[in-house]
């Protein structure tokens, strides 16, 4: 049998060195080393061997698979590097061309979003400014979003925020907030940012400077410039005396950093519970300089955002006293500024995800 072993390691190394592809491998592989292989054969055989022969023929057998697969692993990788030489030398290839574009075209790094490059934009306005940059959550406590901005249960200003009430096990019982809808829920998607200076006040208390971007959400009929989901951008100041006076004056020096010159604004009265006095800030058309064109209808102003004296109510909701402070807020519309700073006529390409829109914003 040790012969028969001998043998066949003969055999197999010469035809190894013969070996010209990887498939030829593969089948001298099967012929000696797989299941129904020689060496099998050959092992299947030692039950008419004696107790004193077994051992000897048993290690005989073991090392010689060892060589052989070590010989064929040799074999394999002098092949391969044979075939990748072939390919080197080959004139009609050239290794400096690139690969395949990943994701059709998209550089494999990715692009930002123009909404992220508008928000760290003004985040570093603020920041510059001594704003805090906070966030809140998006599935927001009804107190927050509505009775603590001074909106109760039925106020007629809930009917201006078609709301996506949210169902969920424990509604109907008592909330963190202690308070409780007649409704079936008393969770929402967050209708606006400003549910953030409440929070911000409890987290902080006076006097602070924060500013709050991030996703709302509307029970909308969507077209070209209404959406379901869309950013805004809340701001708040609470500290002593604060006025009118510091309200445009922080508005003037942000629309200034924004759009790099001085932007003439104006305030109109306008109702919103939280604030008091409340105000629509315009500033003049940035595209026309006030002599009118089809962005500001003709009209010279550009209606740019919502902004007023904080109700004293939502100062005592967040646990500050009015009488010992005061504070302004303000609503920047983010999906509306990107718009405008980029020529973007259809609000739904900004969820949209479409590649051919975000390819263009490196
Ligand atoms: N949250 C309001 C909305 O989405 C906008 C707003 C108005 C925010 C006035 C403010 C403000 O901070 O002072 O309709």
């Amino acid at each position: 049998m040790l012969d028969q072993l001998k043998e066949i390691e003969g055999r197999a190394l010469e035809q190894l060195s013969r070996a010209a592809s990887l498939e030829d491998l593969l089948a001298l592989e099967q012929g000696f080393l797989g299941k129904k292989g020689e060496l099998q054969l050959v092992l299947r055989g030692m039950g008419a061997l004696s107790k004193e022969e077994r051992p000897a023929v048993g290690a005989a057998a073991n090392e010689l698979k060892l060589r052989l697969e070590g010989a064929l692993a040799e074999r394999r990788s002098a092949l391969q590097a044979a075939a990748l030489a072939r390919e080197l030398a080959d004139p009609g290839f050239d290794p400096t061309l690139p690969g395949p574009a990943p994701r059709m075209g998209l550089p494999s790094a990715g692009a930002l979003h123009p909404m992220t490059l508008v928000v760290r934009e003004l985040e570093d306005i603020f920041s510059s400014m001594g704003y805090t940059i906070c966030d809140g959550p998006e599935v927001e406590l009804e107190h927050y979003n509505f009775n603590a901005l001074n909106i109760p249960q039925h106020h007629p200003a809930r009917d201006t925020q078609d709301t996506f009430f949210v169902r969920h096990p424990r509604a109907g019982k008592a909330q963190p907030s202690g308070r409780v809808a007649d409704g079936a829920s008393d969770l929402v998607l967050r209708t606006h940012t400003s549910p953030v200076q409440v929070r911000a006040m409890e987290r902080f208390g006076p006097p602070l400077r924060i500013v709050a971007p991030g996703r709302v959400f509307r029970c909308e009929q969507v077209d070209a410039s209404h959406e379901h989901t869309f950013y805004q951008m809340e701001g708040l100041v609470v500290d002593r005396e604060i006025s009118v006076a510091h309200l445009i004056h922080a508005m003037k020096t942000l629309l200034r950093e924004i759009f790099r010159r001085d932007v003439e604004v104006r305030l109109r009265p306008g109702y919103f519970p939280f604030v008091e006095p409340g105000f629509e800030l315009d500033a003049r058309c940035l595209f026309c300089g006030g002599s009118g064109c089809a962005v500001c209808k003709h009209s010279g102003w550009i209606e740019l955002l919502p902004c007023g004296l904080v109700h004293p109510q939502v100062l005592r909701a967040g646990g500050i006293d009015p009488e010992q402070w005061s504070g302004f807020a303000f609503g920047l519309g983010l999906s509306r500024l990107v718009m405008l700073r980029y020529g973007i006529r259809d609000i739904r390409l900004m969820t949209g995800g479409d590649l051919r829109f975000l390819q263009q914003f490196r």
